[in-house]
């Protein structure tokens, strides 16, 4: 259409007028145009045109510039379609270079937990499983450096190394543990990799990580059988050389004692030296317990009991007699063995008492829950630092100078062969809460 009217008004004009360039215009349309086909169409009908026109004048003879004008106008309609080509060419490779990445980064966002920063460690993008894992919003993500997911395990040389590596421009590869905003724990096996300028200067970095917390996980176990295996080895043999001997000299230690007239300044250290050979008495025991420990004689029995006596036990203890120790919760079914939960709750109630340093208050309370029941056992001592809190069921970690360390793993373990759960909290506003977990019977207990 406006083809035909630039021929018309060409038609009129005498072949000085140089109108026959309009119909690069024609062919610039073609911008707009996906086919490929469309530029060189537009400039060979063009030049069919400008040679009609010169044509349709017959017997005028054409003046002097027509013989330039003519083949430069033409010259320019082909290279103009050989520009547009290039250009929807390119175009073209461009597009599907952008789906080859969108592609791309669609298979990374489904594989792994991605996320972006600038060169000051701020997070400019994260994907759906970043947000999954940390329970963050990405909202709540987005502008915030990844000291909001520190669980605070690893020491302050690992994070400057891993900020050195990137900041000098290579790849930083290791195994981190984060927290979720919810508290939880999980570990991702990382790879950050930085984005450099034309000067080799990072000016953005990739994150991409995988969740490994089952693996770090059966590892833990795998690093607590061993021990155990260890344990099962020494225990046998501490418990026949040990305990024999330890048990007759606290009967010797009790002989002297009775001996000694009232009054005698001995006594009070013959009595240093028994409460040490019962503290060492009941490590021994501790360690036969963890190492060979005797499948569970289940009956039916009232929890609420079994609490009680384990707050009876505490008050007997020097280290709990100061502890307003309270039991509350309705009697409640459960199939168990006495001693070794007995055992379970004693242990954490002594725990307590020796954080609070033998004052404060003890709140136990059972919170019945369909076929179920959780035991909260809450302490207002100091709380357990961040960086020790994975490593508390570990057998033989303890911060204590006279503890053995296995009382929480014990005690965990005991919980677990009543097909329950035992997990410890430290709530923001203070002290430790134990959360026993166990399937209780059902009907009511008299
Ligand atoms: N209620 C609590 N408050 C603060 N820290 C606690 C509490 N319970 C346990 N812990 C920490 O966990 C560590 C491990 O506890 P665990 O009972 O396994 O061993 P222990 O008490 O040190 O020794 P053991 O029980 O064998 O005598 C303790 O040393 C302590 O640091
Ligand atoms: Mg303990």
């Amino acid at each position: 259409m406006l083809a035909s009217v630039i021929f018309l008004i060409d038609l009129r004009l005498p072949l000085d007028y140089n109108v026959g360039v309009a119909y690069i215009v024609v062919i610039l349309l073609g911008l707009g145009v996906d086919s490929l086909r469309y530029p060189v169409v537009a400039a060979g009908a063009s030049t069919i045109l400008v040679l009609a026109d010169t044509a349709a004048r017959g017997a005028t003879p054409p003046p002097p510039s027509a013989f330039i004008n003519q083949p430069l106008v033409v010259l320019l309609f082909w290279l103009s379609a050989a520009l547009m080509v290039r250009l929807k060419r390119i175009e073209a490779h461009s597009a599907s270079q952008v789906t080859r990445l969108e592609e791309l980064r669609h298979a990374l966002d489904e594989a792994a937990i991605v996320a972006t920063t600038d060169v000051r460690g701020r997070i400019t993008e994260v994907n759906e499983k970043f947000c999954r894992i940390s329970k963050f919003s990405r909202e709540e993500l987005i502008g915030q450096d990844h000291r909001l997911i520190n669980s605070g395990l690893h020491p302050k040389p690992f994070m400057k190394e891993l900020w050195q590596t990137i900041g000098r421009g290579q790849i930083w590869h290791g195994e981190i543990r984060n927290k979720a905003k919810d508290g939880s724990l999980y570990w991702v096996d990382t790879t950050i990799v930085p984005f450099l300028d034309t000067k080799g200067h990072p000016y953005q970095y990739i994150a991409i990580r995988s969740d490994i917390t089952e693996r770090k996980a059966g590892e833990e176990r795998l690093r607590n059988q061993e021990a155990l295996a260890r344990v099962g080895q020494l225990a046998a043999m501490v418990a026949h050389e040990v305990k024999n001997p330890l048990a007759g000299i606290k009967a010797a230690l009790q002989i002297l004692m009775g001996r000694r007239p009232a009054g005698d300044p001995d006594a009070a250290v013959m009595h240093e030296i028994i409460e040490r050979a019962d503290a060492l008495n009941d490590l021994i025991s501790d360690l036969l317990q963890f190492s060979k420990p005797k499948p569970p004689q289940m009956r039916l029995l009232d929890l609420r009991s079994v609490l009680s006596e384990a707050q009876a036990l505490l008050r007997r203890d020097p280290i709990g007699a100061g502890v307003d120790c309270t039991v509350e919760g309705a009697p409640l079914a459960i199939q168990a063995d006495q001693g070794m939960l007995r055992a379970a709750f004693s242990n954490l109630f002594i725990n307590a008492a020796q954080a609070m340093g033998g004052h404060g208050t003890l709140q136990v309370q059972i919170h019945p829950d369909a076929g179920r029941a959780r035991v909260t056992v809450a302490d207002t001592g100091p709380g357990i630092p961040t960086e020790i809190r994975d490593r508390i069921f570990e057998p033989f970690f303890t911060t204590k100078s006279r503890g053995g360390g296995l009382g929480l793993a014990i005690a965990k373990r005991s919980v677990e062969l009543h097909g329950g759960t035992l997990t410890v909290a430290c709530p923001p506003e203070g002290g430790t809460v134990a959360s026993i977990d166990l399937p209780t019977q059902p009907g009511p207990m008299e």
